[in-house]
């Protein structure tokens, strides 16, 4: 046995098991691929681990996962369980890079997202302090269901982990469980792999029996026991995603809480990993705010909004609306019920209204778009005002083309642009006009039908209704 000074840490490498078929998810993809709040469970597991600083971190996947590839930061490495024989198998797939690998192994299950860095880093501190060979996590649940119980002997020392399928009425009685999240000395747990045995129930190397030959050989095991039942949840059918989602959402609103952001309801509100917003903003009922979505301080969001890759700036009012990959500045006002595509900027102090659609589009500082337009491939200047019921007609079948929009244009309801057209600085449209040539600046483009009015109109209409029914009683 080699012993070290207090003070000086052995090397760590991090062994997550991530080539599990997951059959209960129903899915073609890894399970570890499938997204808590927004983001694969496999990159919460990785944060955890990079938190304590390890040498390498390995993830074993199955031969046909390359997905799970795509998603691991630069250091992580991979390595292939080509088949999957058991958690004892695919921890010793994990240490084939790790020949040369000599210091503590941890074992995470990439299928346990709320692991989280306190523990990762608690769990190697009771193995250093315990001066242990192996260290497993342990805890106890009301519902110990099919998880591995932990059987101690009369010393409280470990005795035996008997997986549920292999225990005793009795046993199942058991509430300490074995969470699957360890520490081993390295020179310790690649001889009790060489030796494990297929040898159980499922044909399996089960993990576990390393634990019981370092016993038998009088090793240290010791426990680290958590009392976080959460944390200890893994992910095997969609029901515990949508529960753990449930878990780690609320993590997430609590920390965005507590830096000064109030959640007027935290059951109705969806927040993303990585979603951030400023204080004493508001984010009301019935919202969510998803992918790389941030908004500044003082803003109110919602009720009722839906934000994915939105950018949204300080002082700014978003009510009832779906954003979408748009820049929306300090001091503009969304909605209600407006709809904000990609690539659109709403400039500083600028308004999208009711039932208002804007695409691809900038509408200047100041500008308004009030109520029920489309905007589309539009650059609209500073304090312009676009009125009730205009539409960019920027589609001809065939191609997209612009409109430009001046400053402090003032277009009348229901205008019409047919693009490509540019409306000047200051320029008018007359209500009703179907603007297809451009308006220069200061002028007032009229594009409609002159209006006729037919005299006498009503008088001839109820002398003929009349007549009709004279006719129709004489037959
Ligand atoms: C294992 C433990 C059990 C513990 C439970 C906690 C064993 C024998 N039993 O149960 O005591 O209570 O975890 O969840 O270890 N995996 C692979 N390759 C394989 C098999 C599994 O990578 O061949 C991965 C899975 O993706 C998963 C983890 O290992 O992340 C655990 O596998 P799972 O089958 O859920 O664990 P059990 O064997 O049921
Ligand atoms: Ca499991």
């Amino acid at each position: 046995m080699t012993s070290k000074p207090q003070t000086e840490r052995p090397p760590l490498a991090v062994v997550i098991l991530a080539a599990g078929l997951g059959t209960r998810m129903k899915s073609d993809a890894p399970k570890v691929l499938h997204e808590v709040c927004g983001r694969p469970m496999l990159a919460y597991v990785i944060d955890a681990a990079l938190s304590v600083s390890p040498e390498r971190i390995v993830v074993v996947t199955g031969p046909d996962q390359e997905a799970i590839a795509e998603i691991m930061p630069v250091g992580c490495e991979r390595a292939v369980q080509r088949e999957r024989r058991g958690t004892g198998d695919a921890v010793r797939a994990g240490l084939e890079p790790l020949a040369d690998f000599a210091g503590d192994v941890m074992v995470l299950y990439g299928d346990v997202p709320l692991v989280h860095g306190d523990f990762v880093a608690g769990l190697f501190q009771r193995h250093l302090d315990a001066d242990a060979a192996a260290t497993l996590t342990t805890v106890r649940l009301d519902d110990p269901a099919h998880y591995g119980r932990i059987v101690r002997d009369e010393r409280d020392n470990v005795a035996r982990i008997i997986e549920y399928r292999d225990a005793s009425p009795d046993e199942r009685e058991i509430d300490e469980i074995n969470v699957g999240l360890y520490v081993f000395r390295s020179d310790a747990l690649r001889p009790a792999l060489a030796r494990l045995s297929s040898d159980n129930d499922q044909g399996e190397l089960y993990l576990t029996d390393v634990v019981h030959l370092l016993i038998d050989a009088e090793h240290v095991v010791a426990t680290f026991e958590s009392d976080d039942e959460e944390m200890c949840m893994g992910v095997n059918s969609r029901v515990e995603l949508a529960i753990v989602n449930g878990a780690m959402r609320w993590r997430l609103l609590e920390r965005l809480m507590l830096a000064g952001v109030s959640v007027e309801d935290p059951d109705t509100t969806y927040v993303d990993w990585g979603v951030e917003i400023g204080r004493d903003t508001m984010i009301r009922a019935n919202t969510h705010l998803l992918g790389r979505t941030t908004v500044g301080a003082a803003s109110e969001i919602g009720p009722g909004s839906f934000l994915r890759d939105a950018f949204v700036g300080d002082r700014a009012r978003v009510v009832s609306s779906h954003l979408y990959e748009c820049v929306i500045s300090s001091g503009c006002s969304v909605g209600p019920f407006a709809y904000i595509r990609p690539n659109t900027v709403l400039a500083e102090g600028a308004k999208a209204g009711t039932f208002v659609e804007i695409k691809n589009s900038r509408i200047g500082e100041g500008s308004k778009v009030p109520h029920l337009s489309y905007v589309g491939d539009a650059v609209i200047g500073r304090d312009s005002n676009i009125a009730a019921g205009n539409i960019t007609a920027n589609y001809d079948g065939f191609e997209k083309h612009p409109t430009t929009i001046g400053d402090n244009v003032r277009t009348g309801s229901d205008t019409t642009m047919v693009a490509p057209v540019v409306i000047g600085d200051g320029a008018f449209t007359a209500a009703g006009s179907v603007i297809t040539r451009d308006v220069p600046p200061g002028a007032l483009g009229v594009a409609r039908g002159k209006q006729e009015n037919v005299a006498g109109y009503a008088e001839r209409r109820a002398a003929r209704r009349l007549r009709e029914s004279l006719d129709e009683g004489a037959t």
